[in-house]
């Protein structure tokens, strides 16, 4: 028999990933004139990582902190407090300006509105080619041909037909390719996808699904997908995490989290769309927006249906309840997740 140490935060072997989160924090405060201090914790303790080549889909519903996640992953707002580590490196520590231009590199962003984040006096190669000039791709005719050949790797073929015009003379679709492209034309290792097929036509989500999914598989991409679309996360991701106020509340490989959810949170947001037939947990009710939760216990209490006594008393620590796996719910048994042990044959 011998002890496999394992990572307290993930419940994963302590590997070097791409991608590693530790126990990132992040809340807001608003003040205004008129209305008393809020705050809002946006992320509280969100661990997770991401490896090469893999796609994990942070789900949950609106409000629960996604994009928050997103924007500090890439830099665009500070964290309260936690780790973002690329390759082992904490980005965190290193100097901002310096690293920004090497990290925005290797971590790029694609937004749910695709004709917001293009601007619309400029034509796609006009998007297209200043990324790549700054991270190296030669200059005049062998720019423009980068730019083509970013163009047939989206999909906006022919080519030529697409590089010169204008944003509006494009489909939402098509706008969310060339939003793709220019992603790529700095070749990240990782690409954060907020929303990316929320504001498109139904007919044409599964195409831009379909290519985040070839540019995984053939050429190793990860990909962050944020998403409150379990179907999208179903079809693309390897491992999902589910998020609700600002908490990773289960988190696992797609299929078995799919098949088999084990916090109420998960089985209602299943239950909420229909063709994944997972029964809602009977009677929970859905909190209205500006409601509190309970200063103790577990903040899905009120929305619960399978509260026990200890719901109200303590807020559940992370457990993992299969390999892989991890839930933080009172419903399964606490266990020391640092250590597990792996009986050899
Ligand atoms: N700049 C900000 N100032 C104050 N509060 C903020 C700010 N950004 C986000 N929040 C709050 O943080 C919480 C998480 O917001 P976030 O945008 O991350 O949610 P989301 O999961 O992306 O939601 P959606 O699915 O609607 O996009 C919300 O309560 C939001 O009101
Ligand atoms: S800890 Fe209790 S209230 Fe929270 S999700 Fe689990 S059963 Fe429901
Ligand atoms: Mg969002």
């Amino acid at each position: 028999m011998i002890w496999v140490p394992r990572d307290a935060a993930t419940g994963f072997p302590p590997t070097p990933h791409l991608l590693e989160v530790r126990d990132l924090e992040k809340a807001f405060v608003t003040r205004t004139a008129f209305r008393p201090v809020r705050r809002v914790v946006a992320a509280e303790g969100v661990s997770f990582r991401v490896d090469r080549g893999e796609a994990v889909a942070l789900v949950g519903e609106s409000g629960s902190g996604k994009s928050t996640i997103a924007r500090l992953l890439l830099r665009l707002d500070q964290p309260d407090s936690g780790e973002i580590r690329l390759d082992g490196v904490d980005v965190l520590e290193r100097e901002p300006r310096a690293a920004s231009l090497a990290y925005r590199g290797r971590v790029q962003m694609i937004f749910q509105d695709p004709f917001g984040s293009l601007n619309p006096v400029r034509t796609v190669s006009e998007h297209l080619e200043p990324p790549l000039r700054r991270f190296g791709a030669g200059g005049g005719g062998l720019l423009r041909e980068r730019a083509l050949d970013l163009l047939r790797t989206v999909g906006l073929l022919p080519a030529e037909d697409f590089i010169d015009r204008l944003p509006f003379e494009l489909s939402g679709g098509q706008r969310q390719r060339v939003a793709i492209a220019r992603a790529l034309a700095v070749q990240p290792d990782l690409l954060v996808a907020d929303e990316p097929t929320s504001m498109l036509d139904v007919s044409i989500r599964t195409g831009v699904l379909n290519l985040l999914a070839s540019l995984k598989r053939d050429r190793g991409l990860s990909i962050l997908l944020i998403t409150h679309d379990l179907a999208a996360a179903r079809y693309l991701a390897d491992r999902i995490l589910v998020l609700y106020r600002g908490r990773v509340v289960e988190d696992g490989p797609s299929r078995a989290l799919l098949e088999s959810p084990a916090h109420p949170y998960t089985r209602a947001l299943l239950a909420s769309i229909s063709g994944i037939g997972v029964a809602a947990p009977g009677g929970g009710r859905r909190r209205s927006a500006g409601e509190e939760h309970a200063a103790t216990g577990c903040p899905f209490a009120p929305r619960c249906a399978e509260v026990l006594d200890a719901c109200a008393a303590s807020d559940p620590s992370s457990r993992v309840i299969a390999p892989g796996r991890r839930v933080r719910c009172h419903l399964y048994p606490e266990q020391d997740s640092a250590l597990f042990v792996r009986r050899l044959a």
